[in-house]
């Protein structure tokens, strides 16, 4: 790893400076202090910086985050690192999909420049650490079933991006409120990084590409693109004046009766602050979590 990471530096300082490596061989980086020593290298080369953070088990959404990246920073890294501290204590931490290899290679096909893959030790030295906390926005909706979970996103990515003082930082709209979150965050600390959203990406049945969808069952795979399709038919029924509460009310009950079953928040909500909106309005968003079994699925569209 040392001598590849050596290669690496010095293809970076004294070659060519050119975008790719001529092989197809990635920096595979576990240490802050060598992804620090890389990152000097291309700051001292003027390069801007793009950070995709993920959890690894990649697919086509991530892999629009990092083409995104790619096609706008010099050089990107690409995060692999499950943050046990963002799993709730019945949660899939201990099941949640890893295929560091299958991971690599896909990276290597994308050229990225960097994987940055960090041991837990290395993340959190010292155990209990500082505490980022977003107000308001971080309680509702998946703060509110998952206590604790946008804090540990925040700390983690905020980790990030010191380790790294990326000049863009890639986010899907998957994960709305998280996007949301982060450029609180940014805004909130000053942090110098831009943050980019990206659409959601979609299989052709419009289910919203997820790492945790592999937990679904066939049968609940066939179930699973239901959410999306209530999504749009709440949006319909709001544009065309329908009583928003009884709008959700049938949706819920539509999703119930097609196999879902549990339904955790089924809201059309600011799309800015994410407070429930009781009219509609162009400024929304409309966002859904609900189980089918033990999965649970997320979701969210926007308005216009
Ligand atoms: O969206 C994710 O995969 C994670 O929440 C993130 C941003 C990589 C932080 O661990």
């Amino acid at each position: 790893m040392l001598m590849r990471l050596k290669q690496g530096l010095f293809h970076q300082a004294n070659i060519t400076m050119l975008k790719n490596d001529t092989s197809n061989a990635i920096t595979t980086v576990r240490t802050v202090s060598d992804l620090r020593n890389i990152l000097k290298i291309w700051r001292n080369n003027k390069l801007t910086v793009g950070l995709v953070p993920t959890m690894g088990a990649l697919h086509d959404g991530h892999f629009s985050l990092i083409k995104r990246s790619l096609s706008l920073s010099d050089r990107t890294i690409v995060t692999l690192f499950v943050n046990p501290k963002q799993f709730g204590s019945n949660e899939d931490f201990d099941t949640y999909p890893t295929d560091e290899l299958s991971d690599i290679k896909a990276l290597e096909n994308l050229s990225v420049d960097v994987i940055f893959a960090p041991s837990t030790e290395e993340m959190y030295p010292t155990g209990n650490i500082t505490n980022i906390s977003i107000p308001d926005i971080g309680d509702l909706l998946e703060g509110a079933f998952r206590p604790g979970f946008f804090d540990a996103v925040a700390t983690v990515v905020c980790k990030l991006f010191m380790i790294s003082s990326p000049d863009f930082a890639f986010f899907g709209e998957k994960d709305y409120q998280q996007l949301l979150i982060i450029e609180k965050m940014v805004q909130d600390l000053n942090i110098p990084t831009e943050i980019v959203g990206c659409p959601i990406i979609r299989s052709k049945d419009g289910l919203a590409l997820s790492s945790r969808n592999v937990y679904l069952s066939e049968k609940d795979r066939l179930v699973a693109p239901l959410l999306y399709k209530i999504l749009n038919e709440i949006l319909d029924d709001a544009k065309n004046g329908e009583e928003l509460k009884k709008t959700l009310n049938n949706a819920k009950m539509n999703l119930l009766n097609s196999g879902f079953t549990q339904i955790d928040y089924l809201k059309i909500c600011d799309k800015k602050y994410l407070t429930e909106l009781n009219n509609f309005s162009f400024d929304a968003r409309i966002l859904g979590a609900a189980w089918i079994g033990n999965t649970r699925l997320i979701d969210n569209i926007r308005v216009n």
